[in-house]
């Protein structure tokens, strides 16, 4: 179909102003997603924890009476981050220490992980502060 010249000339033109706007609503869709390596991380620390921790603090971080504590509602695993790193790098009692078996990258993802699951909710720690313990 050929279109009058001044009809295109109009196209053209309302295309130029909504090309912005346009952009505009792309870069607010894609900012307001979660940036993927975050996900990914809590994604790791969930399956770390039911690999290297479940067995004994159990999948719904409610432990063992007596044996193993729990690590849902606990003041030591919402309280300083660094403080339940240096339980992973040291080990505690009959708990191992992860350092051999575990990255400081893992250790970050599986902190994370417990400080948020269940009714926990405390502040990330970074794999750079959990290197700097090593
Ligand atoms: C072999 C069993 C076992 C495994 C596996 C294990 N733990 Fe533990 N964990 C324990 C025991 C037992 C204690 C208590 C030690 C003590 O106080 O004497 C403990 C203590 C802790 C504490 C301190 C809690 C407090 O109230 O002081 C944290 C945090 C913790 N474990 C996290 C983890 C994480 C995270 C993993 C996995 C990376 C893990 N544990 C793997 C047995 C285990």
């Amino acid at each position: 179909m050929l279109l009058p010249v001044d009809s295109l000339k109009l196209r053209a033109m309302k295309f130029m102003t909504l090309a912005p706007l346009k952009f505009f609503i792309l870069v607010r869709l894609v900012t307001a997603l979660p940036p993927l390596n975050s996900l990914e991380a809590e994604e790791n620390g969930k399956r770390l924890f039911l690999e290297n921790c479940a067995e004994c603090h159990q999948a719904d971080g409610q432990g063992m009476a007596d044996v193993y504590p729990a690590l849902d509602n606990n003041e030591v695993v919402t309280g300083s981050g660094i403080d339940v790193a240096l339980v992973l790098i040291i080990g505690r009692g009959e708990m191992p220490s992860f350092s051999g078996s575990m990255s400081a990258e893992d250790m970050a993802a599986v902190i994370n992980y417990i400080r948020n699951a269940w009714s926990n909710s405390g502040e990330l720690i970074f794999a750079e502060a959990i290197e700097s313990l090593q």
